[in-house]
């Protein structure tokens, strides 16, 4: 078996999905070492080549963003511009970073205003994928398409021959391929927030990966929809998962190559192409309705790339994340999650004859987040662990991400640790689910739902760590 070179993975890259990168020696930078980001009105063709494009706000007026690549343990320096007419902020989705630079504005910085730029500076302590988005007006923002990818590499190369990632994305787009104005209405706020009709990888209908016979292939998936959970699958093939919400997990095998992934999750499976040349097989997202072809694996007609497949998967290299967690000395809480279509809160809204205000339909922790102001849900001292007891109290999935640490998810049927460790957890109607995270991150971080239009209508909160 032919030992891979490190030149030849990073040759691999991600130019198979065709996104734009930076973080590359050699590109254009700032005098002062700056990658200069742009906000700004764009073209896109999500609805295939074929098809008149569709505008779009995006990250260099292109969705996705241009791809940020750096080594574990590198600085990332970003200069963001903003030419929007409204003011942002970039969140740094997973990142375990300094909280200055969590991009959550009126908590960590204030908002970007038109036409000024902000200069974003950490370094990635985590190897794995990440993604970067809006915390600002984000229902209208990231749906319109600002978003990007983040990769941090393992200090060593990982054994894989390609490395693909699919940003996995949802439109509302109406008959002439425009994107609904739809935003901030009621009924998507009151419900599962704003689910689109039109689904793409990478903002194409499909991507095609080209494979060769006998290749191991590393799939990045993200789930960039404002709403929509997304059972993705990888037909004809088997799909080993390496790593969760950008952490390492001990490598298992996918059920029917199938994984849920929440807005805002991602996933990373390793996939060894083993049909045969000229084969192809298709990755698909499920509706609910039907499965939709994303993205497709496209066999080389020639040789095969090596005679057999790769050997067992091994673990990534883990991440510096918390060896334990003391949960004696745990700061337990107990955040209820209520409001919504068919709750008792909007029904006494309605009652109450005020009408209803489509910013203050969701509560968590007893308390509508006016935006990311008031009191903060709790406040911890630095390396106390934190022990929550979220309790979807309503009709609705939520996907809870808390922001600048990496939690377990506790069983309630039995104490093994599962072995992985999240940033976003679905959490299904009528469930509870237990997570627990060493606070060791100091500054006010936020805890809310992923599905944006819950977040804007009240389902965030923020916490301290001092
Ligand atoms: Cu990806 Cu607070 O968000
Ligand atoms: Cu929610």
């Amino acid at each position: 078996m032919a030992k891979l070179s490190r030149r030849r993975f990073l040759a691999a890259g991600l130019a198979a999905t065709a996104i734009p990168l930076i973080g590359r020696p050699g590109l254009a930078q700032t005098a002062d070492g700056f990658r200069v980001i742009t906000l700004r009105p764009g073209e896109a063709r999500l609805r295939g080549p074929g098809a008149a494009s569709t505008p779009i706000w995006g990250y260099d007026g292109i969705v996705p963003g241009p791809t940020i690549r750096i080594r574990r343990g590198d600085e990332v320096k970003v200069r963001v511009v903003n030419r929007l007419a409204q003011p942002t902020a970039v969140h740094w989705h997973g990142l375990r970073l300094d909280n200055r630079m969590d991009g959550v504005p009126h908590l960590t910085q204030a908002p970007i205003a038109p036409d000024t730029s902000f200069d974003y500076r950490f370094t990635a302590p985590d190897a794995g994928t990440f993604w970067y988005h809006p915390h600002w007006h984000s229902g209208e923002q990231l749906d319109r398409g600002l978003y990007g990818l983040l990769i941090v590499d393992e200090e060593k190369p990982v054994e894989v021959d390609r490395d693909v990632a699919l940003l996995l994305d949802d439109w509302r787009l109406d008959q002439s391929g425009l994107i609904h104005e739809s935003f901030g209405n009621m009924h998507d706020a009151a419900h599962e927030g704003r689910y689109g009709n039109h689904l793409t990888a990478n903002g194409v209908p499909s991507i095609e990966i080209p494979v060769a016979t006998n290749e191991r292939i590393r799939l990045r998936l993200v789930n960039v929809a404002n709403a929509r959970v997304m059972p993705v699958r990888i037909a004809g093939h088997a799909a080993t998962v390496v790593a969760i919400d950008g952490q390492p997990a001990e490598p298992f095998l996918l059920d029917r190559s199938r994984v849920v992934l929440t807005p805002g999750g991602r996933c990373d499976v390793f996939v060894d192409a083993t049909l045969a040349p000229g084969a192809s097989a298709d990755i698909l997202v499920d509706t609910g309705r039907e499965e939709v072809a994303v993205a497709r694996l496209i066999y080389a007609a020639g040789a095969p790339k090596r005679t057999v497949s790769l050997g067992p998967i091994r673990a990534l290299p883990s991440n510096p994340l918390p060896e334990r967690m003391d949960f004696v000395g745990a700061l337990k809480l107990d955040v209820p999650l209520e409001g919504g279509a068919m709750s008792a809160m909007m029904m006494g809204m309605m009652r109450g004859g005020a009408g209803m205000d489509p910013s203050r339909l969701w509560s968590m922790g007893g308390r509508v987040s006016a935006g990311h102001s008031g009191p903060p849900l709790f406040s911890v001292k630095r390396g106390r662990t934190v022990m929550l007891a979220i309790k979807n109290d309503t009709r609705f999935p939520h996907g809870m991400h808390v922001h600048g640490h990496h939690f377990r998810v506790l069983d309630a049927l039995d104490d093994g640790w599962k072995p992985w460790w999240n940033d976003t957890v679905l959490i299904l109607a009528d469930r509870i689910t237990r997570i627990a995270f060493v606070a060791d991150n100091p500054g006010k971080w936020m805890l809310h739902c992923h599905m944006i239009e819950h977040q804007d209508a009240g389902m965030a909160a923020w916490f301290e760590v001092t």
